[in-house]
C-alpha cells in the first residue's frame, strides 16, 4: 500500500484540540467513483472548522483517522493548476452534502481525492497560497454579503470578530464592493489593522455611527445582542458560525419591529466560487493572510490559528 503524509484527527479532545492532531502517514486516497480524481496539493489553509473537527463537533469516533483540511489549490493529473470546491454531495448526510474532511478524507496531505466537477481553473494573477485561502472562509463570506445578504441593497455593513478567515473576507470583500464597513475586534492591534484595510474599527458592542443594512454573524453568543442593536429596519443579519457559543439569547422584540431578517448560510455554489475567484482576480483583491508555513511545519499552522491571534487565514504550502 502506497502512503503519504498527512495532517488527521486520531482522537477528540473538547478541550484542547491540538492534542488530538496527528502528522503522519495515511494511505494514498483511494477515488470511489469513476469521476473522482487525485489532485497534488501545492497550497492548503486551516480552518476554524478544523479545529471543530479536532473537537469531535460534526464527526463521530468510527470516521477515525480523518484527514484534515477543507481548501486546496493543486495540480490535477493533466497537470492543470486547480482550485478545489470543496462541497461534496453526500446522500447519506441530512444536509445532502459535506466538506472535504466531513465524509471525505480532507486536503491537509500529499494527495486528495475529489469529483472532477470540484476542480475550478487557478485564474491567472492568482498565486496558489492566496487561492488557497478562497473556497471556504473566502466563499463563506461571499455568500453571506452577495446572495444572502443582498449587498446591492446595502450600504453599510457590519462584521463582528473581525481576525477571524470569515470576518477579514468579509471585510476586504465589504469595502471591495464600495460599501461602508464597520468591524468589532476584541484586540486593539487586530482594529489597527482593520483600520489599514480602510474599515472602521470599533470594540465589541460600542455604538456604531449608524444602523447597517447587513450584519455578519460568526461569533455568536458574545455578539448576537450587539448585532440586533445595530441593524437598521429591514437588515440582514447572516449567520454562518458560532464560534463563542449558538445558544445567544434573542430579542424577538427588536426582530418585529425593526422586521430584521435572521439568514442562516453554509459555504456557497460553484458558481458563487467562480464568481468570487473573477471579482479577487478582476478587483485586484487578495485574501488577507496572518501566516504561510511549510507543511513541516503544520502543527504550529494549527497551533496559530487555535491562539484566537490570527489576523487573516493561515496557509499551508506544501511546496516548501
Ligand atoms: N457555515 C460555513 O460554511 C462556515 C464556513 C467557514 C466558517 N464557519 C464558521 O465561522 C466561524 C469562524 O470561522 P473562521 O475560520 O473565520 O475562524 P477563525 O479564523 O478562528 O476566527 C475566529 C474569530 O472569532 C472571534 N471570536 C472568537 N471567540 C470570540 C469571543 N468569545 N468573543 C468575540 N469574538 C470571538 C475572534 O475575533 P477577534 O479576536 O477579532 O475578536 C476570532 O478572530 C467558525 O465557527 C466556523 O466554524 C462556517
Amino acid at each position: 500500500m502506497r502512503i503519504m503524509r498527512a495532517a488527521f484527527a486520531s482522537s477528540f479532545d473538547a478541550d484542547n484540540p491540538l492534542a488530538a492532531l496527528t502528522v503522519g502517514d495515511r494511505p494514498e486516497p483511494t477515488l470511489p467513483q469513476d469521476d473522482w480524481v487525485t489532485v497534488q496539493v501545492r497550497a492548503s489553509s486551516l480552518n476554524h472548522h478544523d479545529l471543530w473537527s479536532l473537537r469531535g463537533v460534526g464527526l463521530t469516533g468510527d470516521q477515525l483517522p480523518m484527514i484534515l483540511g477543507c481548501d486546496a489549490v493543486g495540480e490535477d493529473p493533466d497537470g492543470n493548476q486547480v482550485v478545489i470546491y470543496p462541497v461534496i454531495p453526500t446522500p447519506g448526510d441530512p444536509r445532502g452534502m459535506s466538506i472535504l474532511s466531513e465524509h471525505f478524507p480532507g486536503t491537509l496531505a500529499e494527495r486528495v481525492a475529489v469529483p472532477r466537477m470540484n476542480l475550478l481553473p487557478l485564474p491567472a494573477g492568482l498565486s496558489p497560497t492566496d487561492a488557497a485561502c478562497l473556497p471556504t472562509a473566502w466563499l463563506t463570506a461571499w455568500r453571506m454579503l452577495t446572495t444572502r445578504g443582498r449587498a446591492e441593497e446595502a450600504e453599510s455593513v457590519l462584521v463582528q470578530g473581525a481576525g477571524g478567515g470569515v470576518a477579514t473576507a468579509a471585510v476586504a470583500l465589504g469595502l471591495a464592493l464600495g460599501k461602508r464597513v464597520y468591524a468589532t475586534s476584541r484586540d486593539a492591534g487586530k482594529r489597527e489593522r482593520i483600520t489599514e484595510l480602510g474599515a472602521t474599527a470599533l470594540e465589541p458592542g460600542a455604538r456604531l455611527p449608524e444602523r447597517v443594512d447587513v450584519v455578519i454573524e460568526t461569533v455568536g453568543a458574545a455578539t448576537f445582542d450587539h448585532s440586533l442593536k445595530s441593524a437598521a429596519p429591514g437588515a440582514r443579519i447572516v449567520v454562518s458560525g458560532a464560534t463563542a457559543g449558538h445558544e445567544p439569547k434573542v430579542n424577538l422584540r427588536r426582530v418585529f419591529a425593526m422586521q430584521l431578517e435572521i439568514l442562516g448560510t453554509s459555504m456557497g455554489t460553484p458558481g458563487e466560487l467562480t464568481e468570487l475567484l473573477a471579482f479577487c482576480a478582476e478587483h485586484e483583491v487578495r485574501p488577507v493572510v496572518d501566516s504561510v508555513l511549510p507543511f513541516s511545519r503544520v502543527e504550529e499552522a494549527f497551533a496559530r490559528l487555535h491562539s484566537g491571534e490570527v489576523f487573516g487565514k493561515v496557509v499551508v504550502d506544501h511546496t516548501a
